[in-house]
């Protein structure tokens, strides 16, 4: 279904919004009657602007992946709608590129065959231009005949982000990109992935339960709770890029989200807006990262 822009549409929907997630509400039916239904996102809207690149932290099962999958069109929502340029998702669109954590790549294809397997062209040399902008840009240059099993964690996480890229798509969902790299390979990475967004201007939805990764990378954090989970709050990072995380507004809005969040730097619980600290701590322990990984 194709929602026309009407003048006199009571839509709240703003203009320049790519994606819309509206009322949106998520259960996960038991399929067994003796399990509960598992209640992930309750009352979930969102606007993401044309080019903007938006993170989702939150604490590790509280649905930030759900909210992913819906919004690519992968899970259904129980009510509720995610729309992208009007169009209510409803399955996968080869326009809206997912990147996971890992295993993105195909370990039977080279670089340039990976990077190369979602590329419209009509002639093979056309093609091979695409191929080799998009490896250079992900620094591979000169690894286009090398096979996955033979690359660094890193690396093929580039490889990763150079498919995507050369796909040419409209939005790029990104679900925990660089949870299983080292420390290094992130930082690194997450520079790199400002470079590139800066010069492309994808419209971003980028999944990570590392606040200092989407204080670095987002125009604007989405903070969520606890599951059933609602959005705590949204936070516009408005620090010029590329951004050192020693800078004090980007330590004072780290803060804020950890606070928000209902915890402290050390990754303990702390008081929150009328909810009990117990019961955030249980699921939040160790699982978001905090200043002692920078170490
Ligand atoms: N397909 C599914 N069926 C049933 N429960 C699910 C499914 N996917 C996720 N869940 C549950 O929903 C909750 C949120 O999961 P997820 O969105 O993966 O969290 P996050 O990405 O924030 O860590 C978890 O409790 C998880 O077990
Ligand atoms: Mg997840």
């Amino acid at each position: 279904m194709i929602m026309q822009m009407n003048p006199h549409s009571t839509e709240t929907r703003s203009p320049r919004a790519k994606i819309a997630v509206r009322d949106l509400w998520m259960t996960f039916k038991s399929p067994d009657k003796t399990k509960p239904d598992v209640h992930v996102l309750e009352d979930i809207n969102l606007e993401i602007l044309d080019g903007e690149f938006v993170c989702i932290v939150g604490p590790s099962g509280c649905g930030k992946s759900t909210l992913l999958n819906i919004a690519g069109g992968f899970f259904q929502a129980t009510s509720g709608a995610v729309r992208i340029e009007d169009k209510v998702v409803t399955a996968p669109d080869s326009r809206h590129i997912f990147i996971f954590q890992e295993n993105g790549v195909f370990p039977w294809l080279n670089v340039e065959d990976n990077v190369g397997f979602g590329v419209k062209r009509s002639t093979m040399a056309e093609r091979k231009k695409v191929v080799e902008h998009y490896v250079e840009m992900v620094g591979l240059t000169g690894f286009g005949k090398t096979y996955p099993r033979e690359l660094s964690g890193g690396m093929r996480q580039r490889v990763e982000i150079a498919r995507a890229l050369a796909a040419e798509p409209d939005v790029l969902f990104m679900d925990e990109p660089f949870g299983a790299l080292d420390y290094l390979t992130r930082l690194r990475l997450r520079a790199e992935v400002t470079q590139i967004w800066q010069r492309e201007r994808k419209t971003v939805m980028f999944v990570t339960h590392d606040v200092d990764e989407a204080v670095q990378l987002a125009d604007r954090v989405v903070v969520m709770g606890k599951r059933p989970s609602r959005i705590r709050d949204i936070v516009a990072v408005e620090v010029p890029r590329p951004r050192d995380l020693d800078d004090p507004e980007c330590r004072r809005l780290r803060d804020h989200i950890f606070g928000v969040m209902g915890l402290d730097h050390s990754g303990r619980a702390t008081e929150i807006r009328g909810v009990g600290a117990a019961e955030e701590e249980d699921e939040t322990e160790g699982k978001v990262v905090n200043l002692a990984d920078r170490r």
